[in-house]
């Protein structure tokens, strides 16, 4: 089995894991929860989302999150951008880093975006130019390449040609999600090769959600591949609003310990990594979605010694 050498975590708790909260969780939640994944040795930490507040009421704060935060050098913070109103907005609150989000499906970008996949390409076009004459580093997220909450399954080849539309337009890396985690391996790896086809292998990223449990294995079959790139969530948290049963993403400590076990290198600190899970899930009153937090939650409680009767 072929793996590379070293794999990038790009972390998406702060926005992917929390847009789907239904309480609001506070701006200062957020920037501590980003501040200390800033401390993990994580070097992509997406940090909120520029969309209307009427759709995400969530996200509706990214301007103060964004404000608020410690930024570690070599440490970057993305944050979505559907629109030049969108990306107006992440400017002026001092965001370097972007992304613009489309999808392989046409019924989802309508219910996401409220607009068809060729309006969509549209919109991000002049995004990609004032990105560009800014020097604003671009991103841009494919969804529901391995199912469609409205339509299904989705053709290989419909995430191909939106993939390479967006990298065509400068998105200088291509996240690939499987928005609602109905995705298996097999599947996986035939939309890589028909996307790598179109896009460089070294710019595709994977964006699993594990609503099947298949996300660990999706992830392994991509960077079978020769994917480096690697999306997840602290704790596991989150789903997408517009894809109703879809759970979070593949927890961040689960990959970073599939990772280590492999010998791929991450830069990224376990513990601490999954002590800034525990005290988001503290905030928001539940335990972690990712086994490795549980293991390590039971091994540090005291152990509790049964007396015996006899
Ligand atoms: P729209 O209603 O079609 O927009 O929404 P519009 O241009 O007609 O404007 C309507 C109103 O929205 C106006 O305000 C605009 O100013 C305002 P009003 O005059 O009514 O007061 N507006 C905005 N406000 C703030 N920020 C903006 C903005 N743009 C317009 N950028 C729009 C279109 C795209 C704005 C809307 O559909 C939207 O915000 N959608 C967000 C959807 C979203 O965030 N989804 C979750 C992220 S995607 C995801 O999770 C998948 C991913 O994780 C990968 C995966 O898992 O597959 C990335
Ligand atoms: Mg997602």
């Amino acid at each position: 089995m072929k793996l590379p050498a070293r794999v990038k975590m790009v972390e998406v708790g702060p926005r992917d894991g929390l847009q789907n909260e239904s309480d609001i969780v506070p701006a200062a939640a957020k920037i501590d929860l980003i501040d200390r994944l800033s401390g993990t040795g994580l070097s992509v930490i997406e940090a909120g989302a520029f969309v209307s507040p009427k759709w995400v009421p969530q996200m509706a704060d990214s301007g103060e999150v964004l404000a608020g935060i410690a930024r570690e050098t070599g440490v970057r913070y993305p944050v979505l951008v559907p629109n030049m109103k969108g990306y107006e907005a992440a400017r002026a609150a001092g965001a370097r880093d972007i992304a613009v989000f489309g999808a392989a499906s046409e019924t989802f970008t309508q219910r996401n975006i409220n607009c068809s996949i060729a309006e969509s390409l549209a919109r991000f076009a002049p995004v990609a130019e004032a990105a560009a004459r800014d020097g604003v580093a671009m991103r841009g997220y494919v969804s529901c390449v391995l199912g469609c909450p409205y339509e299904g399954g989705i053709e290989p080849r419909a995430s191909a040609r939106v993939a390479a539309r967006l990298f065509e337009m400068g998105c200088g890396e291509i996240s690939l999600g499987d928005t609602i985690g109905t995705g298996t391996p097999a599947k996986a790896q035939t939309m890589i090769q028909a996307v790598a086809a179109e896009v460089p292998i070294e710019r595709l990223a994977v964006h699993f959600h594990d609503t099947y449990g298949q996300a660990l294995a999706n992830i392994l079959a991509c960077l079978e591949l020769g994917v480096s790139i690697v999306d997840s969530s602290v704790a596991g948290l989150g789903g997408c609003p517009y894809a109703k049963g879809a759970s979070g993403n593949a927890a961040s400590e689960d990959v970073l310990y599939m990772l280590d076990g492999l010998g791929i290198e991450t830069g990224v600190d376990l513990d601490k990594l999954t002590a800034a899970g525990r005290m988001i899930c503290a905030t928001l009153g539940r335990a972690p979605a990712s086994n490795v937090a549980r293991v390590m939650a039971a091994k540090d409680a005291p152990t509790c010694r049964a007396r015996s009767g006899n």
